[in-house]
């Protein structure tokens, strides 16, 4: 079979699809069922059209050489999926700021050190939520030894989230007062975020089905929405490498239909549907 879709432009066979599926999991842990093969077509084709391949064959081909190391990355940009919003499934917000913010207020406020790390931020919502939270909670926080992470596979996303940046118009779930308080215009209807709370977060580039570069701990990590395009076994290697990276008594925060496997249950008690506590 040469094209898998009517009319495509680019030639596109299953062998391709296979490949892709290949690279996704090899470069990300990102396993792509049969039923996304149209899907990997729709984003991918417009990098062939950009770099002026006619096959997916010979695009492939080219991503795996070293000339198309940067391609690669591209690639895998275009194969993840980004959806998020600010303060998506409150009750994690609610709970960071009730059980978790106060305690870590009074390590600051005493001289320690206090980290926090979302770890598939897409394009940022997640983490400045969490860097809100933050600040309703400890709103002298910039001036202690607090900082959140915010990391994510696809450098595009990265640079959208430290930016900082977002329309107006998809700011909703953050309340009046908070946009009044964290946020500036900008121009073409966007808003900011500016002043002290910009000191809160870092934004790197991170694989987490690769090696971490990071030092020490977290008293809390959002992980939330990530782990539903991985397998089982890379999904659980990944929950164990992140208890590892919780201090004694921190929190782990899942997506909505996520659960931590059982066999791990044993260092994170589950305290809510989709929060997990490591034991103190
Ligand atoms: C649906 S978004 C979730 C965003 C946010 N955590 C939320 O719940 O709103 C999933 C994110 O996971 C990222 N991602 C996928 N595979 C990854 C990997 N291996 N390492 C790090 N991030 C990854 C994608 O780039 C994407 O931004």
């Amino acid at each position: 079979m040469k094209s898998v879709m009517p009319g495509a432009e680019a030639e596109y066979t299953d062998n391709d699809f296979q490949r892709v599926r290949g690279i996704a999991f090899e470069e990300a842990g990102i396993s792509l069922p049969v039923s996304k093969k149209t899907l990997v077509y729709s984003r991918l084709s417009r990098r062939l059209r950009e770099l002026g391949y006619h096959s997916f064959h010979a695009y492939l081909d080219f991503v795996k050489t070293p000339a198309g190391q940067a391609e690669m990355e591209k690639l895998i940009c275009a194969l993840t999926t980004n959806v998020t919003s600010f303060f998506r499934e409150k009750k994690h917000f609610e709970h960071l700021e009730a059980e978790v913010l106060p305690h870590l207020a009074c390590t600051a406020r005493s001289g320690g050190r206090v980290r926090l790390w979302s770890a598939a931020c897409s394009t940022g919502q997640e983490p400045w939520s969490m860097a809100m939270s933050v600040m309703s909670v400890i709103p002298d926080a910039p001036s202690y030894d607090i900082r959140l992470l915010a990391t994510d596979i696809n450098s595009e996303v990265v640079e959208q989230a430290a930016s900082g940046t977002y329309p107006a118009s998809e700011t909703d779930g953050i309340s009046a007062e908070n946009r009044k308080k964290y946020m500036e215009p900008c121009g073409d209807g966007k808003l900011r975020f500016a002043g002290p709370i910009c000191k809160l977060p870092a934004f790197r580039v991170l694989n987490l089905n690769a090696d971490w570069p990071i030092k020490g701990t977290f008293s809390a990590i959002f992980c939330r929405n990530v782990v539903i395009y991985f397998d089982d076994e890379t999904r659980e290697k990944l929950w164990r490498r992140l208890a590892d990276r919780l201090e004694p008594g921190g929190f782990l925060y899942v997506g909505h239909s996520e659960r931590v496997a059982t066999t791990i249950q044993c260092r994170l008690e589950q305290v809510a549907p989709t929060i997990y506590r490591k034991d103190s």
